[in-house]
């Protein structure tokens, strides 16, 4: 039996990298995913993965646009009557030290790695509490725990995920609902490889288990906080760094 047969997933930020990797494995262990990039990639994803007979549909939608997000999820409940799985994925970095930061790269960060959460959470939990069972992880990170030079924006966003995490696991965990993050340390993706290679290079030094982490490393990590059997596991911030910190 596959752990995430017959259920519905949401996962933002699917178009490559992390997102793309859960979406495909969640897709393999049964799930119909719903994949949700501002990238036109993702409709090639989502055609992998109908190519090999799993259930994938995609949609080019900025995290920002909220009427956008509340119309697709409307039009998901009214097809399909429910959404198990909520990944909260999308995120970027805008990298600069805070004396010289806009207020664009502040804010572009907040908007997308943490207000969109609010967002799409906000349309989609009401559904899960009408059938009484939800999955929600999001995307914390490493530099939320740490802090990172350079990174005042995308560290306080990633850090804001876990107030947020551990605070809504306790309003809804009595509906069947969890709330869980991944707090990944340092995984090969286009995020990471726009990085200055001598900061990438002591940051794999680094890594207790001698090697980057992957995207597939991270998406197990979701898979099992997705799954049925982490029902007891809430409120709680999954790293997946190799050991860097724990
Ligand atoms: N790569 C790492 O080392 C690492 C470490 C810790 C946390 N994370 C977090 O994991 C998540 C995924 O990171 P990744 O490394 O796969 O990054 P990535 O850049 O490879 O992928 C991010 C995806 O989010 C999408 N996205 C960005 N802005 C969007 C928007 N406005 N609307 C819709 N989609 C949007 C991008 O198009 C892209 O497909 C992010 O939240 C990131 O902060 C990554």
């Amino acid at each position: 039996m596959k752990r995430l047969e017959g259920q519905y997933a949401f996962i933002t930020g699917a178009g490559k990298g992390i997102g793309k990797a859960v979406a495909s494995l969640f897709a393999e262990e049964g799930a119909t995913v719903f994949l949700i990039d501002i990238l036109n990639e993702v409709n090639e994803v989502a055609d992998e993965i109908r190519g090999q007979n799993l259930k994938a549909e995609s949609f080019v939608v900025d995290v920002r646009d909220r009427q956008k997000l509340k119309s697709l999820v409307e039009s998901i409940i009214s097809q399909h009557g429910k959404i198990d799985i909520l990944i909260n994925n999308a995120g970027i970095i805008r990298d600069r030290t805070f004396l010289k930061m806009s207020d664009d790269e502040w804010h572009d960060v907040m908007d997308i790695n943490l207000n969109s959460v609010f967002t799409i959470t906000k349309l989609i939990l009401p559904h899960m509490k009408e059938s009484g069972y939800g999955r929600i992880v999001s995307a914390s990170s490493i530099n939320g725990y740490v802090g990172t030079f350079g990174q005042t924006n995308y560290s306080s966003s990633k850090a804001a995920i876990i107030g947020f995490t551990k605070s809504l696991a306790k309003e809804v965990g009595k509906y069947g609902i969890t709330v869980n993050a991944v707090a990944p340390g340092f995984i090969q993706t286009d995020m990471t490889a726009s990085m200055p290679a001598a900061v990438i290079e002591a940051g794999m030094a680094a890594i207790p288990v001698g090697r980057a982490g992957q995207p597939e490393d991270v998406a197990h990590a979701y898979l099992f906080l997705a799954s049925r059997e982490a029902g007891f596991v809430n409120g709680e911030i999954l790293n997946v760094n190799g050991g860097v910190y724990a």
